[in-house]
């Protein structure tokens, strides 16, 4: 039997009841599989990876060791969650490693998109690979594989980039919700008791913020970035709308226009909101922000954030717009 294949008997995991019993059958699969060896798991904080990592500690506990790579590139808060809810509320056993400094040490003076995406996922197993060769005895690698990742590639998750890891490194994988599709890993996420800003996040590319901070990376640009982010994303839970668009977040392109604040002639750079709605990422279209939120957003980001002295809106759908900028 090709395991990579869903049965067409199984049941679409809709309801609380669905997700425990699939829960209990994934426990006992994982346990029969791995025995009392440990368990490796590169947790990004993401819901796939979130949602194993919390399947894993409910079947294993301690045999599990997750890794949370900071590469500097996360969304305001971020890493700081997956600390709060799996060290401190899941008491998972997880190594943090802040490699901000790594990786933005390589991508200095880099402006071109893949280039960037190259370093930073290149970087990423670099520092994955040295941790794990820290752990003794260490059989398995578990992977937030979903159904349709399998549907769409050879099944490694190619942006979770530990599909990468050098041939030396020979691990059995455990992958307990490869069968699933998106919205039945949410269900079981919270069947799991993982918070639902865990759990029902919007999508966010590996290269994490690397692809909105445009062109060749700053600190300062990155930070502006990030605060900006924050505030569009707060707006977008105070007004509902957080709860309707499938993606929204700044980009901060590499220029500079004119401006006046306090009197005085400032120079920032613009923060461009983008917010699209779609169904599998192929296409999509762009959400009509009311123009009460959007002034709300504008007047926030360029009073709260150093830097920004203009806010703008993408208009464009998929295609002829990519939904992110690099
Ligand atoms: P584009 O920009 O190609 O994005 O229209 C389509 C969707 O994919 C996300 N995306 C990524 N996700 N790693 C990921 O996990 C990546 O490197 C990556 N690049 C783009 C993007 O955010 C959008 O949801």
């Amino acid at each position: 039997m090709n395991t990579n294949v869903r049965p067409d008997t199984m049941q679409r995991i809709t309801t609380k009841e669905l997700a425990d019993s699939f829960i209990a059958e994934q426990i006992a699969l994982v346990r029969e599989q791995v025995g009392d060896k440990k368990v490796l798991l590169a947790l990004s904080g993401g819901v796939d990876s979130s949602v194993v990592a919390a399947l894993l500690i409910k079947a294993i506990g301690k045999q599990l060791v997750c890794v949370h790579v900071n590469h500097g590139l996360m969304r305001k808060g971020e890493s700081e969650q997956v600390i709060e809810v799996f060290r401190n509320q899941l008491d998972a056993n997880l190594i943090y490693i802040d490699a901000t400094d790594r990786f933005l040490d390589k991508l200095k003076g880099v402006a071109e998109p893949e280039k960037k995406r190259k370093i930073i996922g290149g970087e990423f197993i670099v520092v994955f690979d040295e941790e794990a060769r820290k752990l003794d005895d260490v059989d398995f690698l578990a992977q937030g594989t979903i159904y349709p990742d399998i549907l769409e590639s050879d099944g490694v998750k190619a942006h979770h980039n530990v599909g990468g890891l050098p041939e030396d490194m020979k691990f059995e994988l455990v992958e307990p919700i490869k069968l699933l599709y998106k919205d039945e890993v949410r269900v079981v996420g919270k069947a799991l008791g993982l918070p639902s800003s865990m759990v029902d996040r919007q999508p966010f590319p590996g290269p994490g913020l690397g692809v909105r901070c445009l062109g060749a990376i700053t600190r300062d640009r990155l930070h502006a970035l990030r605060e900006a982010d924050a505030i569009l994303r707060e707006e977008f839970d105070n007004c509902g709308l957080a709860k309707t668009v499938w993606q929204y977040f700044i980009a901060v392109p590499d220029m500079k226009s004119v401006g006046v604040k306090d009197d005085k002639r400032y120079e920032g750079w613009p923060a461009i909101i983008r917010a699209v709605n779609t169904t599998d990422a192929m296409t999509a279209t762009i959400e009509e922000i009311p123009y009460d939120v959007l002034h709300k957003i504008t007047e926030r980001i360029t009073a709260e954030v150093d830097g920004i002295n203009r806010v703008l809106l993408d208009l464009t759908p998929k295609p002829v717009g990519t939904i992110e900028w690099e």
